[in-house]
Formats: C-alpha cells, structure tokens, sequence
C-alpha cells in the first residue's frame, strides 16, 4: 500500500486533504490526522470494522481500548451515559482540547473500540485540521496514537510515515504538534476524578472542580497507556534521580547521547545531546520531548541519559513518559 501525505498549509490544500480523509474514512479505512497533541490514526468509532484496522496497522493488543473524538459536544450524550455536573463543568472549561474522559459507554460503541469494558474513553480535539475532518464526517472517529504499539508517540507527519509506511493509506500533514503529550485522561467518580494518565492538563488545572486522586502505582492499569513499558525508544534510556549530577556522568565504553532539561552538560561528554527548553519552559519541554527522543534514539548510540524536569504542571506528564521510557522492555 503507498501512503500518501497531503499538505494543509493553504486553504486549497485543506480542502483536498479533508475531502480525500473522509473520502477513506468512509470507505472504513484508518486515516493518520495531527491533533493538538500528538498524531492520532483515526478510523470510523461506530464500526467495528473499521476500527479493527487501527489495531491491525499499529500492531496493537485488542486488549488496549482506543479514545473516540467527538464532533461536538452534542454527541456526547449518543456515546456515553452520564449526568454528572463536575462532566459538565470539565467539558465547559477543558473541551476542545487535551483531556479524555472516561464514562459509562452506550452501546452503540462497539466492544471492539472500548475492549469490552462498560466505559468509553472521549475527547473532542482542539486542532482545526483534524475538527475539519471530523465535522466533515460527522461521525465520532477513535483515534489512538499514530505509531507501532509501544513505541514512541508521533509528533510530525515524518514521525507518522517513520512508523506506518506502507501500512495506511493517508498522512494528512498539519505541521508539528503544539502540545507535543498525549492528553490527560480522567476517570470523574461522584464529586471527585482519578487521573489514569498524567498529561497537559495537570492536577492544579484540574482541583478547582474537585478532589484529584493519582490512579494508584501498581494498581492493574485500566488504561494501558499506564504500562510501563510504554513510549519506548529501542536504545536503553537511564532516568537519572533527581540529584545526580548529570553533567558528571560518564562512562567512557559506551555512545552515550543525553536528553537534558535546560542546560548543556560539559563539552564533549555525550555523543549527541538534546536540549529540551534552554529557557527552562515546561511547555517547551513537552511539545519537543518525543521529537528529541527520537533523534536521540535514531543516533546510533548505546545509552541515552535523561536528566529530570521539575515535578510540576506539565513536569508531572513529562517525567511520566521519560519513567515509562527508561523501564525495562520485553521486547
Ligand atoms: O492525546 C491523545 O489522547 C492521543 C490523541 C491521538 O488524541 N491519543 C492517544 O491514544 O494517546 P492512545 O491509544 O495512544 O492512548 C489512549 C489511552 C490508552 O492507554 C487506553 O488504554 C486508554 O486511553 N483508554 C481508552 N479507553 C479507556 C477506558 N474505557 N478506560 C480506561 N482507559 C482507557
Ligand atoms: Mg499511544
């Protein structure tokens, strides 16, 4: 299959690229799309074999349910069961954007996107190239992220093609991604919310609307985003402890390259070293992290050495990926 990667810098090329989106969404295949956070590979949300391609192009477990994108707000009374006013109050203030919530499902969403369970992941995307896709379709499309299972998220369209060549029919290109982490998923119970996977929307941005709880660490994961062998590079990646000096690290046998916060460490030390934000910007951070991983992973090198990030706001998200990151793999 030859993938096919449209532009959407004009208005010209918008509509191409939207029209030719729907035009394969249609026929129930996956389409690659940018979303305010990372790529996403969309398909149809209401047929099962439609989705069932996601999961087959991405090499994904079944047992791993997917995020639907609602159009608008309207649709979410069509795909979840929920009457909850702190939903409510979340989906005024977050919505579009990067928070998923995870409610009670109806069951016009086939089992396939939610692997069985009584509860469907939703979101309404803030990127206007993947709203003009889905308000072009008029449907809810789920839209897990755009790379092999258990590697690292996609960024770019490069990133996207770097993946998945081959395997999807359209990358639709809408530049890198602002926000650059997957969004924050929230599971709302009663008056409070456990968040199963830390991301742009931190827990201060989220206490107004009540008590914030951590899912639990060794907790069997509900969302497996939480495994912790997720977001992996292929090299060996070391988190070093908050503390250690990373600029004295050194281990002469290996090619070691470094992913630092915001200052270099000592000349000639690594192989290759990223920066993530010189001006020690979170936001910064996040939306560079996974494109510097992977020029990092893509170097050729032996090790990589993260140093942390503040365990603040987004730093939370951050140093959730870099931990997944720097677990032991299986694979
Ligand atoms: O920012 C994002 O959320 C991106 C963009 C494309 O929207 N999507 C994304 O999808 O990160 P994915 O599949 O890579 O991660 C979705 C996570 C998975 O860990 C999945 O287990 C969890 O959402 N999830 C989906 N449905 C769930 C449910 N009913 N209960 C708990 N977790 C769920
Ligand atoms: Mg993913």
């Amino acid at each position: 299959m030859k993938t096919e990667i449209l532009p959407t810098n004009s208005s010209a090329e918008l509509t191409h690229a939207v029209a030719r989106a729907v035009e394969i969404l249609t026929a129930g295949e996956p389409v690659a799309l940018p979303t305010e956070t990372v790529y996403g590979l969309a398909a149809d949300a209401l047929r099962a074999d439609a989705a069932v391609k996601i999961f087959e192009a991405k090499q994904r477990p079944f047992f791993d349910p997917l995020i639907v994108h609602l159009p608008d707000v309207g649709w979410l009374d069509r795909i979840t069961r929920t009457d909850s006013p702190t939903v409510a109050k979340l989906i005024e203030k977050f919505w579009p954007g990067p928070l998923t919530l995870v409610l009670p499902r109806r069951d016009i969403v086939p089992d396939l996107v939610t692997s069985g369970l009584g509860t469907v992941a939703v979101r309404m995307s803030a990127h206007p190239v993947f709203q003009s896709v889905v308000s072009a379709f008029g449907k809810p499309l789920a839209a897990p992220s755009a790379n092999p299972f258990g590697r690292i998220s996609p960024t770019t369209a490069q990133h996207v093609q770097d993946g998945l060549d081959g395997r999807i029919q359209l990358i639709v290109d809408g530049g890198p991604c602002a926000v650059g982490i997957e969004s924050t998923i929230v599971a709302v119970e009663g008056e409070g919310m456990r968040i199963l996977r830390a991301g742009p929307i931190s827990a201060e941005d989220l206490a107004p609307f009540g008590e914030v709880h951590f899912q639990k660490a060794g907790a069997t994961p509900e969302a497996p985003g939480q495994l912790k062998s997720h977001y992996a590079p292929r090299t060996p990646l070391r988190l070093l402890a908050p503390g250690i000096h990373f600029r004295a690290y050194s281990d002469g046998a290996k090619r070691i390259g470094s992913l630092a916060f915001d200052a270099p460490s000592k000349p000639g030390a690594f192989v290759c070293e990223e920066i993530l934000s010189s001006t020690s910007d979170l936001r910064e951070a996040a939306a560079t992290l996974f494109a510097k991983l992977r020029r990092l992973d893509d170097a050729g090198l032996d090790l990589i050495i993260a140093e942390p990030v503040p365990e603040h706001g987004l730093g939370i998200a951050i140093m959730d990926r870099l931990r997944k990151a720097a677990a032991d793999r299986a694979d």
